[in-house]
């Protein structure tokens, strides 16, 4: 059992000694992050969320101290009053490592086991061990300062949008389905016998509804669910930082919207991004990235070479424009000799995990050009293809042919490996981009069916909306997204406003008059009533703080978040629940 405090109390913190509270008497609390026993000394190291000191217990002074000091071990909770003095062996590693506190009074509060993982932050333990002991792994200076930035970021959010006269409303949990292209996590109703709620894919029909009630700006930093494929930056429960506004069209929302990241970025990395940021649209994202986020921080951009190819005798290429598709390129400008015939294969085998068939390439050293495509062209015509792609000395062509989907996707990929495996990816270089002019709708081969891009309440392009029944695959929308370094950071787009277009919206995407009054009744009827245009953005905010924190994995900016396959390790969850429990909620499991 652990002794009492008693009159004890913490007069600083672990991590705030400095030289000039040498002489100072201090109490501090915390766990043990190491101790060691020379014999007559014994020195503590005791952390807190702030930090380590190092605590002497010198057996010549107290020995009844010194013989409860010899029981501490590893993340036991003490209580330690002494005095601050110099320490004798300077640590330059940590900020308090010029003094120490010589121990005058020592309470063990709690004693620990042995913990399954240490508490160090390169710590090498699987994931899955850190996931079960979270409140062990959460102990770990990375993870806490992750954790205060994304507080601190929290705070930043709610003073930059309190200062713009944006209300924070909470909308609520148990609701009825929103279609933002994810399944539905649902809730039984035990009242309602055979009825769900789901719970919100993102607050966006009743953000909308807010403004039809003159609520005219609108924010909330707001839990959202969906159960979807996972991967390294989606978790089924996330967080946004959700914004609405009235009287708007997409230069409002965007400004609005720069100035908060300028705000960010200056008060959480220290950082004046250019404003405006720059824009793009989703063609010209397409055209020169192959994919809607592209990373800027370097360049590589594709080359079309379909025209200069399609008379060649490389039927790989032939075959792929005849069949309506593409061939595209990149150039790895300059960093050529930093790819073996070896590593050129390896690239090979990573674009074919995203589709493409082959990687045809061209290296030019100052040994001449080689290539394992030259011998199906002309001489006159390789000179061009080369002149496309500005080739000089030292360069690296990447090509693929395809259809273009595939070719931009693989291409996209490798493009962005490229720069990963020369290491073109700095964490301090910041490079945003507003994607524009999104096409409304997309095909979804397997529905057989256009389904909206960002969602269908999405405001189409004003030029464009003659299109909607005629050519619906035209048709751009009034959708905007933020990327920076190749991460979509955040979305949205001005929504319709008028139950007449939103109509002949719903019946462009395959719902019914009947389908899609029963989904989204409440939402027409409301926009009978007077509804002001608007429109808005929600950022993953998790996203964000994997930005500001250089973090890789959205779970090392989460408290306790959710495995690859939605389950949590801590707590076990979801469980199975007692037949009771089920029946009370009217559902029989197989
Ligand atoms: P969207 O679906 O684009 O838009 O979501 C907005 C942003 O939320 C983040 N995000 C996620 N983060 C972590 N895990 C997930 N599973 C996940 N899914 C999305 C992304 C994304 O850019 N209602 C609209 C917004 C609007 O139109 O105002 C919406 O939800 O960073
Ligand atoms: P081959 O003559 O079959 O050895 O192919 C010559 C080169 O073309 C090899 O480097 C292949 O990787 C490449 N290649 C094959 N299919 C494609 C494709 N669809 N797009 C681009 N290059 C390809």
């Amino acid at each position: 059992m652990g002794e009492k405090m008693g009159s004890l109390r913490r007069t600083t913190m672990c991590g705030l000694l400095r030289p000039e509270n040498i002489g100072e008497e201090v109490v501090l609390m915390g766990w043990v992050q190491k101790e060691r026993n020379l014999g007559s000394i014994i020195f503590v190291d005791l952390r807190d969320t702030t930090g380590i000191s190092q605590v002497v217990f010198d057996n010549t002074i107290s020995e009844d101290i010194f013989l409860k000091a010899e029981k501490v071990r590893s993340e036991y909770v003490l209580a330690v009053r002494g005095r601050v003095r110099t320490r004798q062996s300077v640590n330059k590693d940590i900020p308090t490592g010029e003094v120490e506190v010589l121990a005058e009074e020592l309470k063990i509060l709690d004693e620990s086991e042995t913990p399954p993982i240490y508490i160090k932050d390169d710590d090498n333990v699987s994931e899955s061990m850190r996931l079960k002991y979270r409140y062990l792994d959460l102990r770990k200076s990375k993870m806490q300062s992750n954790l205060k930035l994304r507080a601190k970021t929290a705070k930043v959010v709610r003073d930059f949008f309190y200062e713009n006269d944006f209300v924070e409303v909470e909308t609520p949990m148990l609701t009825k389905p929103t279609p933002e292209g994810a399944r539905d996590y649902l809730v039984p109703s035990r009242v309602n016998p055979g009825q769900f709620y789901a719970l919100p894919q993102s607050p966006q029909l009743m953000k909308q509804l807010l403004m039809v009630s003159g609520m005219d700006r609108y924010y909330q930093i707001v839990k959202c669910f969906r159960d979807e494929d996972l991967r390294a930056n989606r978790q089924p429960e996330f967080t946004q930082i959700d914004v609405e506004m009235s009287f708007v069209d997409v230069d409002d929302v965007i400004n609005m919207n720069e100035k908060l990241l300028y705000k960010l970025f200056k008060e959480i990395r220290g950082v004046e991004i250019e404003l405006p940021i720059r824009r793009m649209t989703y063609k010209e994202a397409m055209e020169k990235y192959g994919v809607d986020k592209p990373d800027l921080r370097f360049g590589f951009e594709f080359k079309d070479i379909s025209d200069l190819v399609k008379d060649c005798d490389f039927k790989v290429f032939t075959n792929a424009l005849e069949n309506g598709g593409a061939v595209k390129g990149i150039n790895v400008k300059g960093y050529g000799d930093k790819f073996t015939r070896k590593d050129i294969s390896s690239l090979e085998e990573y674009s074919k995990t995203y589709g493409a068939k082959g990687l045809a390439w061209i290296k030019i050293t100052d040994e001449g050009v080689t290539s394992p495509i030259a011998k199906f062209f002309s001489d006159e015509k390789f000179k061009d293809v080369l002149e496309r792609f500005e080739a000089n000395m030292g360069d690296l062509i990447l090509i693929v042919a395809d259809k273009l989907s595939v070719v931009c996707d693989s291409l996209g990929n490798l493009r962005n490996e490229v720069a990963r495996r020369l290491d073109l990816l700095s964490n301090d270089d910041f490079k945003l981009v507003w994607i524009t002019e999104f096409p409304l709708f997309e095909y979804d081969e397997e529905e057989n069916r256009y389904v909206a891009k960002h969602h269908p309440f999405t405001h189409p392009m004003d030029e464009d909306i003659h299109l909607l029944e005629t050519s619906p695959e035209v048709v751009r929308a009034k959708a905007y997204d933020i990327v920076i370094n190749g991460d979509e950071m955040g979305g949205g787009s001005i929504r319709i406003n008028n139950s007449e277009l939103q109509a002949r919206m719903f019946k462009a995407l395959g719902f019914s008059e009947e389908e899609a009054k029963e989904k989204f009744g409440f939402l027409m009827d409301a926009f009978r009533y007077g509804t002001p245009p608007h429109g808005g953005i929600a950022y993953g905010l998790d996203r964000l703080i994997m930005l500001f924190t250089e973090s890789t994995n959205i779970r090392d900016v989460i408290a306790f978040p959710k495995t690859q396959s939605a389950t949590c390790l801590m707590t076990d969850a979801p469980t199975i629940v007692s037949n009771k429990q089920l029946e009370e909620v009217h559902i029989k499991v197989e």
